[in-house]
């Protein structure tokens, strides 16, 4: 399927909040309820909510743009780590978080994602990051293989709040090509 991958902008807000609504709960736990990823997706995920990270000068979000509309996007955060779990953990600094990398449905296994992590990784290494780090939910296999695909290794965990429950993530890191 023909696409490109390029940096996003604030006209694209609203389309990446509709894929963030049919990507996210791709990635929760079978045990998420429905009303905790609505209102996660409510609290972060809104059109409004990537307004804002689309003005943020510390975040940077590329998307796969394809015929019919976005396909994918990645986010990334060009700051230091807050979280002691993760602070503790990583190896390359400065590090920069891939705080979502998420693919359409209809364009996983075909590459695409693989093509969404080399540009996410040169955006990091652009914006003067030693290494990348981000969190993924531990029952999430298939993200944990693609990242494994892609040079990153678990080097610890951290809790991540999804609504009244509390989730665990693996965090992951690797340095920039
Ligand atoms: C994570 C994501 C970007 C990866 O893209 P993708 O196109 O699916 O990635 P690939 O197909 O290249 O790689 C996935 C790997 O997982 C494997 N896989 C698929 N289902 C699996 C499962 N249930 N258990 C273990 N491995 C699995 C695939 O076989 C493939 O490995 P292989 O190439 O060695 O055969 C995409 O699946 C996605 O957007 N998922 C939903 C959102 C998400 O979870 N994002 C990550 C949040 S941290």
């Amino acid at each position: 399927m023909p696409h490109s991958i390029r940096t996003a902008t604030t006209d694209d807000a609203g389309a990446l909040a509709a894929l963030a609504a049919v990507t996210f709960p791709l990635a929760c736990p079978p045990s998420a309820s429905p009303q905790d990823i609505a209102a996660h997706l409510a609290s972060t995920l809104s059109d409004r909510h990537f307004q804002a990270y689309l003005a943020d000068p510390d975040v940077t979000v590329l998307v796969i743009d394809a015929e019919g509309g976005l396909r994918g996007y990645s986010l990334l955060v060009n700051r230091p780590a807050t979280d002691p779990d993760v602070v503790s953990a990583l190896e390359f600094l400065p590090s920069v978080e891939l705080s979502k990398c998420y693919v359409h449905p209809g364009h996983h296994g075909l590459g695409a994602a693989a093509e969404l992590m080399n540009a996410s990784l040169a955006a990091a290494a652009g914006s003067g990051g030693k290494g990348v780090w981000l969190g993924v939910n531990s029952q999430n296999a298939r993200a944990i293989r693609f990242y494994e695909k892609s040079g990153f290794r678990k080097v610890g965990t951290k809790s991540f709040r999804l609504g009244s429950t509390v989730e665990h993530d693996f965090v992951l890191e690797r340095a920039v090509p």
